[in-house]
């Protein structure tokens, strides 16, 4: 068993910027509590809240508590939130409110109770906007040392934007501190892709050029964007999910095997260096954005508008593996359904039905929910005549005996408290994406077409994914 893998702490101190806030509410909260239900959190841990708000740890504990009565798994059973504590008064390099005072007492706490020094973990549930202050904040008074940070995304929404970012962050934090979360990586169906492939000759052996024609990475989405009308505007498909979840994805797909799965850093090596491979996009001849009808019309949205609401991306990724291999990524709002999935297109056969079949096979895996496996293949068509029929298997993983699937936020929080930093972005493969991703955000961007809501977006999108088609929805 190799020795690298990280083992969780004796005691924990996890702060939680934008403590009172939707995001802290929706996910943060609930998240810490199914990894506390899972028995996965430091048997000695403190939480501490901060924001600018003025509350008391009474105020903020109610809080928590409304905040999971909400969530699925509700308030755990004998809740006691003595180890809940909240530090008032904002946070920045020119003011620390209240926040080392209350640390310090916690740390000692457990430094009393564990008998170790706790480890610290700086959570921003913040908007993007507030992640240099707080950062600043964090080395000028003294609280970066030794500590782990967790970033939301987006981290940076350009080339510039994000080495302006990453600058800072290194002036306080070095790389190996910094944990940067993209749920998509947290996923269960997309954490199971490097176990299908390196622990099933069936798969491994096919995954490349060899016998792959087209990677397909659909994220269409049914909902609409009037609630965050404003964030939308300023961000789009692109930015918010191509750049970000599909590119991340596409790596997770792409990487070559790492020397040892259980080393994060020979993981995030592997996933770096698919990133690398990644060519930048041809956004004429690659790309097509798209906006459904009725945008403007929200209320927020300038009637001239000219944000993408979907997009369809071919990648190439410039490898051995992968050399004339498109990576069709695709994702966008009201669109027909809302699901998650990678298909893997496999090459027609060869030997005596070559041509026949009019399916491609597929091994298509569904990262929505718990996640999916399943197989497209052909069968004789059971009866006395030689015709053939498309099925599919199907294995859904939360059937697995002994399994218990993980929401991804509790994986990704998990993975930070024992220090693992294998399914979390890095400034290289951030680096890397905004490169590839750079030519749509010039002068050669498209203009997106309209589509109805309810569709599979533009028709354009359609040449993209010739001689196939997309998988889902056509
Ligand atoms: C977020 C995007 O990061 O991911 C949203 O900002 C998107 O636009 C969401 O809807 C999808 O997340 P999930 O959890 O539904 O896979």
């Amino acid at each position: 068993m190799p020795s690298n893998q990280p083992a969780l702490p004796e005691s924990v101190v996890v702060v939680l910027f934008g403590a009172t806030g939707d995001l802290a509410s929706r996910m943060v909260l609930p998240a810490l509590h199914e990894v506390h239900d899972r028995g996965l959190m430091p048997a000695h841990w403190r939480l501490v809240g901060c924001a600018t708000d003025v509350l008391d740890d009474d105020g903020f504990r109610d809080l928590v508590r409304a905040s999971l009565e909400r969530s699925e798994l509700g308030v755990p059973a004998g809740w006691d939130p003595s180890a809940v504590r909240y530090a008032g008064g904002g946070f920045t390099a020119e003011d620390s409110g209240e926040l080392p005072t209350v640390l310090a007492q916690v740390r000692e706490e457990l430094r009393d109770t564990a008998g170790t020094e706790p480890v610290v973990l700086h959570f921003l549930a913040v908007p993007p906007v507030a992640f240099a202050a707080i950062t600043k904040g964090l080395g000028a008074h003294g609280l970066a040392d030794g500590a782990r940070v967790v970033f939301e995304k987006p981290y940076g929404t350009s080339a510039e934007s994000f080495e302006e970012l990453d600058a800072l962050v290194k002036e306080v934090f070095t790389e190996d501190q910094v944990f940067r979360i993209d749920h998509f990586l947290g996923k269960e169906g997309v954490q199971t892709i490097y176990v299908l492939r390196f622990a099933n000759q069936l798969f491994g052996s096919e995954w490349s050029r060899a016998s792959i024609d087209q990677v397909q990475i659909d994220v269409p989405e049914d909902l609409d964007v009037a609630n965050r009308a404003t964030f939308y505007e300023a961000t789009g498909a692109a930015l918010d999910m191509l750049v970000t979840h599909l590119f991340q994805v596409a790596g997770q797909v792409a990487m070559e095997p790492p020397a040892d799965l259980r080393d994060p850093e020979s993981v995030i090596a592997a996933r770096e260096a698919a990133l690398r491979a990644f060519r930048p996009l041809d956004p004429v001849e690659d790309v097509v954005l798209g906006q459904f009808e009725g945008y403007t019309d929200i209320e927020g949205v300038p009637s001239d508008s000219v944000q993408d609401t979907f997009v369809a991306a071919r990648l190439w990724v410039d490898t051995e593996r992968w050399r004339g291999v498109p990576f069709l990524l695709r994702t966008g709002k009201r669109m027909a359904r809302k699901t998650q999935r990678i298909t893997l297109v496999l090459k027609p056969p060869f030997g005596p039905l070559a041509g026949e079949l009019s399916e491609p096979n597929t091994i298509e895996i569904c990262f929505a929910g718990d996640g999916e496996i399943r197989l497209g293949i052909t069968v004789k068509t059971p009866g006395p005549d030689l015709t053939f029929s498309p099925g599919k298997a199907v294995l859904e993983l939360d059937d697995v005996p002994g399994g218990e699937p993980i929401s991804p936020y509790a994986s990704l929080i998990h993975d930070a408290l024992i220090g693992d930093r294998s399914l979390f972005t890095t400034a290289e493969g951030l680096r890397a994406a905004f490169a590839a991703f750079a030519p749509l955000q010039g002068e050669a961007r498209p203009l997106p077409e309209p589509y109805a809501p309810g569709t599979w977006g533009p028709a354009a999108a359609h040449r993209l994914a010739a001689p196939h088609r997309w998988m889902l929805g056509e």
